[in-house]
């Protein structure tokens, strides 16, 4: 049955939230799992519908694995892959299926993944992925909405990358693990899930320099050489962020627990200059404090290390309350804005042109229907309805459960009156939105 998260907002938030992997890491580390002829067990792994499908997958590839939520752990086992094809029901789900091709083409000398569409933010092409291969030496073609790449044997190369594409620059770290000499990916992404790749592998026996600068050198090592290893996630940024500008929007003062705040530094940043309080508590944790109205401000989103574009929308629930006007421009996706009709509709004050959106702040926000149009346009959407006057309901609320584990549970410790029911249908939202959060 189809279930909505319901929110009474407008309560301050006070407490402390403890921040789970990051799923941005997590996906690619059981990519990379696929390169170990052994077993690895990777901790810090956060219960996520995306977590399920990448298991699904490797599972599907003849990987042997055993996912434990409770002790947030995975064991995988990739001795024996006997299959090379990445099906479309994988890929469709979960865009981050595509880092496979990389990882089963150095493993398998072939793989077979499906194209992944372009996606609810935009349309995200698959390039660079697909020209990287190609200048390692692999044989790749498209067929049947598939893409086919063979190689016997990869030889490193000079790789450029237009724009610092994390996928592409994870996919093409994979490839070239086992590659002949020495790969250079230039124009890397410098973000901390690659570095987190690259611990990983060089854990395991990979020989890779400069992860999180913009030139990445993959020494090859010899193919059957990487050992099983024992590794812990690195925690989510982006939900520490989202934690961060709910209580920036609602009020309060709350501590989030277990991150790298040098992950954060962007966001610290502009966060501090806008008016919030914040400080280290110790070195994994920040005290976040909201007790007047915030300022207005611009924002431009930009690879790492600037504004990172997954917390846009979080931050624009933020701004649509803060005193002036703010600008923010999306600079990397398409279509990046969809958070805007659902917060206009709670009463903000936006105009959306192309890639600006202009926000200007108003005094408050009220509760209302509205819907997770993806990921984190949806945490946009608790974000807004725990900080907005009266009852909210969110639907499509599988987008949230993407990348955000156990949320009612995490906001109900910092006070929040938020709850997931599910949907009867003989009643209207306002009807739910009435009858069940009180309950
Ligand atoms: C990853 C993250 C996503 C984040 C994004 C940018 C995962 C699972 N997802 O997505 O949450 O928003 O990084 O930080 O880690 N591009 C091309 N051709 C290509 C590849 C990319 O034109 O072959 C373009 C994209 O359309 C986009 C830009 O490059 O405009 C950046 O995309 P990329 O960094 O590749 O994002 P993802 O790896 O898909």
């Amino acid at each position: 049955m189809e279930k909505k998260i319901v929110i009474d907002g407008g309560k301050k938030l006070y407490g402390e939230v403890s921040i789970s992997g990051a799923k941005n890491a997590v996906l690619k580390l059981i990519a990379a799992a696929l390169l170990v002829e052994d077993v690895c067990l990777i901790h810090n792994v956060p219960d996520l519908s995306d977590v399920e499908t990448m298991v699904d997958l490797i599972n599907s590839l003849g990987a042997k694995t055993k996912y434990s939520k409770l002790s947030q752990t995975i064991e995988i086992d990739a001795r024996d892959i006997t299959n090379h094809v990445a099906d479309y029901a994988y890929v469709s789900k979960m865009r981050a299926s595509f880092n496979v091709l990389g990882a089963l083409l150095s493993r398998c000398g072939e793989s077979k993944v499906a194209l992944p569409g372009g996606c609810a933010i935009g349309e995200r092409r698959v390039d660079f992925h697909i020209k990287g291969l190609q200048l390692l030496g692999a044989d790749v073609n498209i067929e049947n909405g598939y893409v086919i790449a063979k190689s016997r044997k990869l030889k490193g190369a000079d790789i450029s990358l237009a724009i610092p594409s994390v996928g592409a620059t994870e996919n093409l770290m994979l490839a070239s693990i086992f590659a002949d000499g020495v790969t250079r990916i230039q124009n890397a992404a410098q973000e901390p899930e690659i570095v987190d790749l690259a611990n990983f592998l060089n854990m395991a026996g990979a020989d890779i320099n400069g992860a999180g600068t913009p030139e990445i050198t993959i020494n090859g090592v010899a193919r059957g050489s990487l050992k099983g290893i024992e590794y812990s996630t690195i925690p989510d940024r982006i939900e520490a962020a989202s934690y961060a500008c709910a209580v920036c929007a609602a009020g309060g003062e709350i501590v989030v627990r277990d991150i790298i705040p040098a992950h954060l530094t962007f966001f610290i940043n502009k966060m501090c200059e806008i008016g919030v309080k914040i400080d280290a508590v110790d070195p994994y944790s920040l005290r976040i404090k909201k007790d007047k109205r915030l300022k207005a401000t611009d924002l431009i989103t930009q690879p790492y290390p600037g504004f990172h574009t997954d917390m846009q929308a979080p931050v624009m629930s933020v701004l649509a309350l803060a005193d002036g006007t703010s600008v923010i421009t999306e600079s990397l996706f398409e279509n990046r804005f969809m958070q805007v009709p659902e917060l206009r509709r709670m009463g903000a004050d936006i105009q959306q042109e192309n890639s600006r959106a202009v926000i200007k702040g108003v005094e408050f926000l009220t509760g209302t229907e509205v819907k997770a149009s993806d990921l984190r346009a949806g945490a946009a959407m608790v974000i807004a309805a725990l900080a907005a006057r009266g009852k909210s309901s969110i639907s499509n609320i599988h987008h949230i459960d993407r990348g955000y584990e156990k949320i009612e549970e995490k906001f109900s410790q910092l006070g929040a009156n938020i709850k997931r029911v599910e949907i009867n249908e003989n009643l209207s939202d306002n009807q739910i939105v009435n009858s069940k959060v009180l309950s």
